[in-house]
C-alpha cells in the first residue's frame, strides 16, 4: 500500500469510464507474424518487426555469440569504461551505411529524442532561444525532449509544409536558431513527409533538421537505411532506431562528426547511462549486414499495404494518410476501436486499439502493421476477418 494508492485508484476509475485505461498483457512470440496470448495463437499485426528480423537466425546467433565473447552487460556508461570496440564497429558499420561522417548509439529511441534536443537546444551553445518548429503528430519522446529542454514549441499542421513556411517567415525578425523537428514515417498515421522539400525550406530559412526515421529505418529510402538520404545531405540530424524493422533495440543518431563528438560531450542520456550490452550490440551488427539485401521483401511489403489500403477503401474505411506497411483504421470513438479489436481476437487476429493521448481525440483507430513475415494468405485472413467485424450483426 502506497501513501498515493488512493489517488492512483481515483485516476485509473476516470480513465476506466472514458475507455482509455492500458493494462500489460503478457504474450509469447510464436514466430514471425504471429503470437500466443490467453492461450490462443493470433495472427499478430501490431508489432513493428516490419521485416521479421526479431527472430532472424542470424540475429539470435549473433547477440549470442557476442555475449559468449564479450559478457552480459557493458559495465559502465560510454564516457567511463563502457565503450566497447563492438560500439565504435557498430557506429562506423551505420554511418558508411546512412552516408553520413559518424553515427552515435543510444539506448533505445524515446532516450535520444528525449536527451538529444535539450542538448541542441542549449542555449549556451546557440547563445539565444532556439525557435523550435514542430509537426503537431510528432511522437512523445520528441514532445518530452522539447519539454525537458523547456523550449516552447511552433506547431505546423501535420505534414503541411506550406503551414510550416508561414510560421518560419512570420519569426524571420527574430533572433535565435531555427530547429525543424519532425518524422519521416509517421508511427500513428503511416504517412511520410516530403524529406526534399523539408530540406530545402531548411536551407532557404537557415534551419537545423531534425528527422526521426524509427519507422523509416529498414524498410524506406535506399538500401532501407530511411528518407534522410533524400535531403541532399541537408539533414543535420537523423535519428532512428533498432527497436522495429531492424528486430532488436537500442537506438542512432547519424550526422556529422562534429555533432556527434559534441554529444558525447553535452548529451545527458548518452553520458549518464549504462552502454547498450554486447546481445544487443550483435542483433544490432547483424541487422546492418542484413539490411541492405532485403529490397524484395521491402517490396512485397508496400504491395501488401497497398492491398490493405485498397480493402479498407473499399469497405468505407479511413487510412488517414497512410502510404507505407503501416495502415490505421480509423473507427473515431475509443470504445469503437476497442470493439473491432475484441472482435478481430474472437477471429484470431492482434490490431491493438490505439487511443488518445497517443492520437488525437476523436481518431482512436486499429494501427494495422504489416511485416515480411507475413504471408500472402495471413493478408487475406486479415481483410477478410475486419471485412467481417467491421460492421458486427
Ligand atoms: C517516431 C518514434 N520515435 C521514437 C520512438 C522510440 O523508440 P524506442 O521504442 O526505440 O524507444 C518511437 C517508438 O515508438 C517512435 O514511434
Amino acid at each position: 500500500m502506497s501513501l498515493l494508492d488512493p489517488l492512483f485508484r481515483q485516476h485509473l476509475d476516470r480513465l476506466d469510464r472514458r475507455h482509455t485505461r492500458r493494462s500489460l498483457l503478457p504474450v509469447h512470440p510464436e514466430g514471425a507474424g504471429r503470437i500466443r496470448r490467453g492461450g490462443r495463437t493470433l495472427l499478430n499485426f501490431s508489432s513493428n518487426d516490419y521485416l521479421g528480423l526479431a527472430s532472424h537466425p542470424l540475429l539470435v546467433e549473433r547477440a549470442g555469440d557476442w555475449t559468449r565473447r564479450w559478457g552480459a552487460g557493458a559495465t559502465a556508461s560510454r564516457l567511463v569504461c563502457g565503450t566497447l570496440e563492438l560500439h565504435a564497429e557498430v557506429e562506423a558499420k551505420l554511418a558508411r551505411l546512412k552516408g553520413t561522417e559518424a553515427a552515435l548509439l543510444f539506448n533505445s529511441g524515446w532516450q535520444a529524442n528525449a536527451a538529444v534536443l535539450p542538448a541542441l537546444f542549449d542555449r549556451e551553445l546557440l547563445g539565444a532561444e532556439a525557435l523550435v518548429f514542430t509537426d503537431r503528430l510528432n511522437h512523445a519522446s520528441l514532445h518530452h525532449g522539447c519539454a525537458a529542454a523547456g523550449v516552447r514549441q511552433i506547431r505546423f499542421r501535420h505534414n503541411d509544409l506550406d503551414h510550416l513556411e508561414t510560421l518560419l517567415a512570420q519569426r524571420a525578425g527574430e533572433p535565435g536558431t531555427r530547429f525543424i523537428v519532425t518524422e519521416s514515417v509517421f508511427s500513428m498515421d503511416g504517412d511520410r513527409a516530403d524529406v526534399p522539400a523539408l530540406a530545402a525550406l531548411a536551407e532557404r530559412h537557415g534551419a537545423f533538421l531534425y528527422l526521426d526515421e524509427a519507422h523509416a529505418t529498414g524498410v524506406l529510402g535506399p538500401r532501407g537505411m530511411g528518407l534522410a538520404a533524400l535531403g541532399g545531405g541537408r539533414v543535420d540530424l537523423a535519428m532512428g532506431t533498432f527497436s522495429k524493422a531492424l528486430g532488436g533495440f537500442g537506438a542512432y543518431v547519424a550526422g556529422s562528426r562534429a555533432l556527434c563528438d559534441y554529444l558525447v560531450n553535452r548529451c545527458g542520456g548518452l553520458i549518464y547511462a549504462t552502454a547498450l550490452p554486447p546481445a544487443v550490440l550483435g542483433a544490432m551488427d547483424a541487422a546492418l549486414d542484413l539490411v541492405p539485401t532485403l529490397d524484395a521483401e521491402r517490396a512485397r511489403l508496400q504491395a501488401m499495404a497497398e492491398r490493405l489500403r485498397a480493402a479498407f477503401h473499399g469497405l468505407g474505411i479511413a487510412t488517414a494518410g497512410s502510404s507505407t506497411q503501416i495502415v490505421p483504421a480509423i473507427t473515431g470513438a475509443e470504445e469503437n476501436a476497442l470493439a473491432l479489436s475484441r472482435r478481430l481476437e474472437e477471429r484470431g487476429i492482434l490490431g491493438i486499439a490505439i487511443r488518445p493521448p497517443t492520437v488525437p481525440p476523436g481518431t482512436s483507430r486499429l494501427r494495422f502493421a504489416l511485416s515480411a513475415a507475413h504471408t500472402d494468405a495471413d493478408l487475406e485472413t486479415l481483410m477478410s476477418a475486419v471485412a467481417d467485424a467491421w460492421s458486427p450483426r
